[in-house]
């Protein structure tokens, strides 16, 4: 809702208010962001500024006391008194660095904020629009408007800016971000999601301190180093409790985000494009639109932030055709073959998958040109007949056959040298003429601020799509951009927002306009591209190249706080780990991959009938659950920091919850189990999900408990390894959703003392999973109590 009364704005979701009021000389001042409130009297709220301070810089002669450092703002300029870091940096037509937006108008538009020239994504679905416009005091044409959208079910608002140029000359944008406000208190911690290839999103936190403390990227994409989006927690918030407010930006390119703490530990906020190598002429006529930011604010800590982003990502950002739509188990065949595969060996593979119950079979990188491993053939969109004989429509109508959808991979933003694209379009690729560039992966980056370029990627793209029945591509992108440069441009200050603008109009021209109902997945090494912007197009983005179970807990983890599982695509995958050489039980590499869009990447062939058969079950216990585990609340929280971590999900009286171990220590600690989505007056079954121990697990041990004598490597015990395996630690408990939501206790773990089936055989990365459901009708008795077994 918008309400605007005696100068002030209020714009109110479900659960926040965010306020704001013009000031007598025209600009905008903060007044409050946070819980939902009443008020419409704010001079309880509003800053005090009495008496001008010694140093500051009055805005005018005629305004003492009012200055534009003191005063909370909702954006800023340069030049006129505010010295905190600004959000806009423009070369006025006069050459200087000045100017004085001050309001003019404003407008309340019914929907989301569009941008409709910019070529940009932004947010849609059912809000509600401010537009504040300030004209500058001297250059009366030049103005800026401020966007606010309220997306108010999901308690998330949307800001964005336009710069317009209605002057009669050209102006510089060397900085524009998509939102500022400035809070009056600075007593928060920063939490940010880095990384890097195969550590995506891991979270760290930083205490906000005097100065600046930026969260950026360099890389031409969003990147896998920090993350566009990051909080700000208040003492004492955690997953279930506090204050939280959090930020995202639906962009894919150099992000930049600011939190300052002033003098007077006052906070400023502010994200947009990253001015880094950043400079846009603006006509006259021109202008130019900022991507959407987003934030949101609870006072019930991250589970609650998660849950708004979440809510807000469903139904606001995923495009309408896969909005809530239940996503395919697929099995893709990178980590089993690589580059080296036939079809006769893909077959198998699919084959074997479908017969454990998988959806939807990938063809990964490696079926066309001369693309036998990746140092030639990326650009020649052509199928290898000699890998696959038949071509790609034989292939995908084989697999159809089977019973099962077919998907593909590409990188069409990049090229090999040894490719007959290069060959034919050396100039295609960016580089500086005259320098020698960096290679990554053996590739370079075609140019997509170009037309020609961006047009053969829709074709040949196109010309793939076509020939074949395909429902899935997974959209790759295996660098970083370096040696920015286009012959394209006149002021290569543009190249980087102009590349980011040519990838979204290739994405929209092929998957939005012409294969709608394909399911985008994209992929940039992993997570380099994990993004609000991406998501727009794809529902569905390659999480990480690291498929290591516990290293997937970092990484998941991070990644939650802002996206939902819905969006997460985890692929259970061979032990050891091929990034980490970490094995990790079965049962833990599905307890995490199920709490996001379930893949297997691996060959069933080198696995035993009895993992084949455990795959099957997980397989079924996922389709069983799938709505749920997509869509349902997701929360977690910490039993004992460092050791253990709960994830669950939560709708309609069921959940779905996992413990992992993070670390084993001998002689550990008693688990309990909280769900956190359990309500109070209803009453619950809880069953563990059932899952197996490989017998190889006890090593030498086993030679104590056989009545013959075996060796833990020999030749019995590998056939008794490979064919047999126990049930691990079934449990079965029936509670109140009090008790549940202050956590029941689990079966104690294996210790090294002896052997029982109700024990929990974990160690180091063993995990347990548990169904919860409610029991309607249910009267607690003292014989219905039961415990494990
Ligand atoms: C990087 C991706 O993240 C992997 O999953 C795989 O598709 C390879 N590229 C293929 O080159």
């Amino acid at each position: 809702m918008i309400e605007i009364f005696d100068s002030i704005f209020k714009l109110s979701t479900r659960d926040t208010s965010y306020i704001f009021a013009l000031t007598e000389q025209g600009h905008a001042e903060h007044i409050y962001y946070g819980k939902r409130i009443p008020d419409r009297d704010m001079s309880s709220l509003r800053l005090k500024n009495t008496i001008m301070l010694g140093t500051t810089v009055d805005y005018q002669a005629d305004t003492a006391g009012y200055s534009l450092d003191t005063t909370l703002l909702e954006y800023s300029g340069i030049g006129k008194g505010d010295f905190r870091h600004s959000p806009m940096e423009l070369i006025m037509p006069d050459g200087s660095f000045v100017t004085d937006f001050v309001y003019h108008r404003h407008e309340v538009t019914d929907g989301p904020f569009s941008c409709g020239e910019s070529g940009l994504p932004y947010a849609t679905g059912d809000a509600e629009t401010l537009h504040l416009i300030f004209k500058d005091k001297k250059y009366e044409g030049v103005t800026l408007t401020l966007h606010y959208t309220v997306f108010e079910a999901c308690n998330v608002i949307g800001r964005c800016v336009t710069l317009e140029n209605g002057g009669r000359e050209s102006l510089y944008i060397r900085k524009l971000m998509s939102f500022m406000f400035d809070m009056p208190t600075a007593d928060y911690t920063m939490l940010t999601l880095d990384g890097g290839w195969a550590k995506e999103a891991h979270i760290h936190e930083r205490a906000v301190s005097y100065g600046i403390q930026v969260n950026d990227s360099t890389t031409g994409g969003s990147s896998n180093r920090h993350n566009p989006a990051f909080l700000l927690k208040a003492p004492g918030a955690d997953e279930e409790r506090g204050e939280v407010f959090g930020f995202n930006l639906i962009y894919s390119g150099n992000h930049y985000s600011a939190v300052e703490k002033g003098n007077h530990d006052t906070l400023r906020i502010m994200s947009g494009i990253n001015p880094h190598c950043f400079l846009w002429k603006l006509n006259a006529g021109e202008s130019f639109c900022t991507p959407q930011a987003v934030m949101s604010y609870t006072d019930g800590g991250i589970n609650a932030f998660a849950a708004n982003m979440h809510d807000f990502v469903n139904r606001h950002v995923i495009r309408p055709t896969f909005r809530f739509s239940e996503r395919p188990v697929v099995v893709n065949n990178w980590e089993a073959t690589f580059f080296h595969f036939n079809r006769r060996k893909l077959l198998a593979l699919a084959r074997r998958a479908k017969g454990l119950g998988v959806e939807m079979f990938v063809l990964d990188d490696g079926w066309f040109g001369e693309r036998n491993h990746d140092r030639a053939g990326l650009g020649d969109w052509v199928v290898n007949k000699k890998k696959l004989p038949g071509g790609l429509a034989s292939l995908s109508k084989a697999i159809h056959r089977m019973g099962m959808k077919f998907g593909l991979w590409f990188e069409p933003e990049c090229v090999n040298p040894d490719s007959n694209l290069y060959r034919a379009h050396p100039d295609w690729a960016i580089r500086v003429p005259g320098r020698e560039p960096g290679f990554g992966r053996n590739q370079l980056v075609l140019d997509l601020t170009r037309k020609d370029v961006r047009d053969y990627i829709v074709e040949s793209v196109s010309t793939v799509l076509n020939g074949a029945e395909i429902e899935y591509v997974k959209w790759d992108y295996n660098r970083h951009i370096s040696d920015m440069y286009s012959s394209s441009l006149s002021n290569q200050g543009e190249f980087f927002h102009r590349y980011i603008l040519g990838l979204y109009e290739v994405l929209r021209r092929i998957f939005v306009e012409n294969h709608p109902t394909v399911l985008l997945e994209s992929c940039s090494s992993g997570g380099n591209r994990f993004d609000l912007g991406m998501l727009c197009y794809s529902p569905q983005i390659w999480t990480s190249d690291d498929t290591d179970a516990l290293e997937r807990l970092d990484i998941q983890r991070g990644i939650y706080t802002f996206y939902p599982q819905s969006t997460v695509s985890a692929h259970v995958s061979m032990t050891p780990n091929q990034q980490t050489l970490r094995a990790a039980p079965l049962s833990t590499r599905f307890n995490v991959a199920m709490f996001g869009v379930l893949g297997y990447e691996l060959d069933f062939g080198e696995l035993t009938r009895d993992e084949r058969r455990q795959i099957k079950e997980q397989i079924a216990f996922y389709k069983a659950h799938r709505s749920l585990l997509q869509y349902g609340r997701l929360a977690r929280y910490f039993p004992r920091a460092g050791e253990r971590e709960s994830w669950q999900i939560s709708r309609d009286g069921k959940a779905v919850a996992a413990i992992y171990n993070l670390s084993y220590h001998a002689s550990p600690a008693r688990d309990t189990l909280r769900i956190l989505g359990a309500e109070d007056g209803k009453t619950y079954e809880v069953s563990s999900v059932k899952q197996y121990l490989r017998i190889g697990r006890f090593g030498s041990l086993v030679k104590h408990i056989s009545p013959v004598a075996i060796k833990s490597d020999g030749a019995i015990m590998r056939f008794v390894d490979r064919n047999f395996s126990m049930v691990d630690g079934s449990e079965h408990y029936v509670s109140s959703g009090e008790a549940l939501q202050s956590g029941i206790s689990l079966a104690m773990q294996y210790s090294g003392t002896g052997y029982d089936p109700h024990l929990r055989i974990l160690g180091d990365g063993g995990s347990t999973a548990y169904t919860v459901d409610e029991l309607k009708n249910y009267e607690h008795t003292f014989e219905k109590g039961n415990g494990n077994g």
